[in-house]
Order: C-alpha cells, then sequence, then structure tokens
C-alpha cells in the first residue's frame, strides 16, 4: 500500500479503464484509498484482473461494460457507482482511440468515431458525473485526459487532434461554469507514453528513435508518470487548480528545432 491515503473512501470512474493509462490511473487511485469503478468495452479479463490488484490494496472495485460514445453507457456507469458506494468524486474521462488519418482522407464514420469516443464522452461523462456531485453536494473532481495534441497540430491524425482540441475547451469551459459547485476541472496532457495506442511505434525502432530524439527528456513516459499526475490532481494538494491542462510530456511541446 504505502503512500498518502488522502483519497481514501472517495470513489473515482475511470473510462478506458481496463488497459493502458486508464488501468494505471485505477491502480494510482486505489493506492491512495479510492474505490474504483472500472469501464470498460473489451477484454473483460482485464478487467477481472485490474479488480483484483485494487481489491489486495484493501480497496473496492466494480467492472462496468459501458461504450462511452452513448449518454445511456455514461449513465449506466454513474448509476453503477451510486447503486455499488453511495456517490461519485472523481470522474476520469480518459477512453480514446485515433484513426491517424489527414483531412483529405478521413471519411465522416472515422470522423464520428473519434469525435464520439473522446470529445463527446467527456462532455457527457462530465454533464452527468457534476450532476451527481450537485446532488451529493461536496465537490468533486473532473480529470480530462487530452494530450499535447489538444494544443499541437499532429498531420496524419486530424480527427483526433480535433477532439483532443475540443476537450481543451470543454476543460476551461466547464471548469468555469462547475466552479461554484467546487467542482474542478481539469485537463492531463501527455506527450508520448508507452501503451497500446502507440503499440506501432514501438515496434519500429526508427520511429522509436526520432521520437525520443524529438523529446527533451529523452524518452517516452510510462503510464505511471502519467497516473501520478492524476492522482495528485484528484486529492487535497490540488485543490486550487481547475480549467486548467496540466501537460505531462517531457518538454515535447517545447522542443528546440535543434539549430
Ligand atoms: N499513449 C499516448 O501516447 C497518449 C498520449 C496522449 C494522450 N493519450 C490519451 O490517453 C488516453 C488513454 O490511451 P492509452 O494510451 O492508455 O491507450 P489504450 O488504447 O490502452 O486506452 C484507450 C482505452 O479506451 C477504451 N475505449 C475505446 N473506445 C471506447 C468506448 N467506446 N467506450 C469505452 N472505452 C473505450 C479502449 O478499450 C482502451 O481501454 C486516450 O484518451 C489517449 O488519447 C495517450
Amino acid at each position: 500500500m504505502g503512500g498518502n491515503m488522502s483519497l481514501k473512501g472517495k470513489v473515482a470512474i475511470v473510462t478506458g479503464g481496463n488497459s493502458g493509462i486508464g488501468a494505471t490511473i485505477a491502480l494510482a487511485l486505489a493506492k491512495q484509498g479510492a474505490n474504483i469503478v472500472i469501464d470498460y468495452i473489451v477484454h473483460p479479463e482485464a478487467t477481472e484482473a485490474l479488480e483484483k490488484k485494487i481489491i489486495a490494496l484493501g480497496d473496492q472495485a466494480i467492472g462496468v461494460e459501458a461504450d462511452v460514445s452513448k449518454v445511456a453507457d455514461l449513465q449506466k456507469l454513474i448509476d453503477a457507482a451510486v447503486a455499488k458506494f453511495g456517490r461519485v468524486d472523481i470522474m476520469i474521462n480518459n477512453a480514446g482511440v485515433e484513426t491517424r488519418t489527414s483531412i483529405l482522407d478521413t471519411t465522416e464514420a472515422q470522423y464520428e468515431k473519434v469525435l464520439e469516443i473522446n470529445l463527446k464522452s467527456a462532455f457527457f461523462g462530465t454533464q452527468i458525473a457534476a450532476k451527481q456531485m450537485i446532488k451529493q453536494g461536496g465537490g468533486g473532481r473532473i480529470i480530462n485526459i487530452t494530450s499535447v495534441h489538444e494544443d499541437w497540430p499532429m498531420p496524419g491524425n486530424i480527427a483526433y487532434c480535433l477532439s483532443k482540441g475540443g476537450m481543451r475547451m470543454l476543460t476551461r469551459t466547464a471548469g468555469v461554469e462547475l466552479a461554484p459547485h467546487n467542482i474542478l476541472v481539469v485537463g492531463v496532457g501527455p506527450g508520448a507514453v508507452a501503451t497500446p495506442i502507440n503499440l506501432g511505434t514501438m515496434k519500429d525502432p526508427v520511429l522509436m528513435e526520432r521520437l525520443d530524439a524529438a523529446i527533451p527528456l529523452g524518452r517516452m513516459a510510462k503510464p505511471e508518470e502519467i497516473a501520478s499526475v492524476v492522482a495528485f490532481l484528484a486529492g487535497d494538494g490540488a485543490s486550487y487548480i481547475t480549467a486548467a491542462t496540466i501537460f505531462t510530456d517531457g518538454g515535447i511541446m517545447h522542443q528546440s528545432p535543434g539549430l
């Protein structure tokens, strides 16, 4: 266990919670004492394995199959949290996909898929979680896993950039709107993180060398290095951060062109 237990008794929902950054966030919050609702759409066995790890830490966890691009499924997550744990204190909008397509070749179906899974889910996830937090009283935390690409163009991945850019303004605007309720809305913007979403790059030594060279810290992040920031933002030490994104990118957005 170890660490401080500043989230003892809090209830967190993590979307896309059984792999990559989401699974690591679930564990990091549980290490601080939170009970976790793990949202997933595939690999129920990964959800079960994560539940066991969380229970071994002394907390409670439930897996809920829910497609976050559907508002009714997001409501199912909130309802499951309230039924099992009585409340929702922390909502982590983490689920995300990308198509690696450009302005000239993105289809309508690809556009809709990326915008719905990444942005619509965060919008209504924020809305539904905030309604529950207001109903129960006492404020709350909503943390949106965005990307350096909320700000930084990525040619060849345009729908993804649009979705993360939308999450940037969701975070800022909802942060201001929900501030009177002491519900803090914060974005975490990773650079390159070693997770399944980057398997293509990670399998290619030439691409990896180029990527590492472009990152001032010289390497991709481990998912734990993103999760620790999220755990901080969910805790007492981050009570005055809202409507902002914390970039966690090894300096990549401010790289020197090497002149
Ligand atoms: N890995 C990186 O380099 C990096 C960088 C910046 C931002 N991010 C963001 O971090 C988040 C997590 O990505 P990751 O790197 O852990 O990759 P990942 O592919 O392991 O995680 C994405 C998760 O979202 C889930 N998901 C997809 N569609 C869903 C749906 N309709 N409903 C519910 N869940 C769904 C997937 O099953 C998966 O568990 C994403 O939002 C991603 O954009 C990742």
